[in-house]
């Protein structure tokens, strides 16, 4: 059985204040047999760390570069983001793939360098809407996990967790149908389980991401392939959030 997992992506919102009166109502209401991640801005992850000591939240980024340290200014290194106590990092969202110019050569040694370092990376794949309307959505997450993953032991595969986030459903309001995710996470299991085996893809948490909000989180998150969801927007209410927790 997989564990259900509740992501929030806070992604550039937020301040010390927001994160410490959102922290003190969240903190105690969470439940610990559930795993409840967030992902605020860099500089907000280790006072986040630090107020949660002793409750069951873990702290993320939302990004990182992949070498330990040089000459890349602006950038933040996995090292670092372990040493203050990050859990995980998101890599591959599609506004670090589509604003940032990210490419997959370069996502996949994000995913190596987070390995190395401990955190659990959050591989992000989606369709854009032109590949969905030209029928390319299937070949864009076979593509997209398969570049992201190559190379890895089905051991280290085993501590990935994919993130399918269709890309027209990213902040629009308009998410997928509970049908159309179901099958497209039914769809990457299986192709994970012909690269890297059954057993791992079994094990293998499977976040949906895109409008996820309490009036459908429920619906989502009960379907048998779908482990958890990646939220935006809505992860910046802590009541809200805590409702779409409490959904579960
Ligand atoms: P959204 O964002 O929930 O605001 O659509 C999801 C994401 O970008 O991870």
């Amino acid at each position: 059985m997989r564990q259900k997992l509740i992501a929030g992506n806070w992604k550039m919102h937020g301040t010390l204040e927001f994160s410490k009166k959102y922290l003190d109502f969240l903190l105690p209401k969470v439940p610990p047999s559930l795993r409840v991640l967030i992902a605020p801005p860099y500089p907000l992850i280790a006072p986040m760390v630090a107020r949660s000591q002793g409750f069951s939240i873990e702290m993320g980024a939302q990004n990182m570069h992949a070498e330990n340290e040089g000459a890349f200014t602006g950038e933040v290194s996995a090292l670092l983001l372990r040493e203050i106590g990050a859990k995980f990092v998101i890599l591959g969202h599609s506004e670090r793939r589509h604003l940032f110019g990210e490419t997959s050569a370069f996502i996949r040694k994000k995913v190596f360098q987070a390995l190395v370092h401990g955190l659990q990376p959050i591989v992000c794949i989606g369709e854009t809407l032109e590949e969905k309307e030209s029928g390319k959505t299937k070949a864009t997450l076979e593509r997209q996990l398969f570049e992201a993953l190559e190379g890895l032991t089905p051991e280290e595969v085993e501590k990935v967790v994919i993130a399918y986030e269709p890309v027209w459903a990213i902040g629009t309001g308009k998410s997928a149908s509970v049908d159309l995710a179901e099958e497209m996470h039914g769809f990457c299991r299986l192709f994970l389980a012909e690269i890297f085996g059954k057993k791992v893809s079994d094990r293998l948490p499977i976040l949906y991401g895109g409008s996820v909000k309490l009036e459908n989180a429920h619906a989502f998150l009960k379907q048998e392939n779908i482990d958890g969801a990646l939220i935006g927007g809505a992860s910046l209410d802590p009541e809200g959030f805590l409702h779409i927790i409490q959904s579960i």
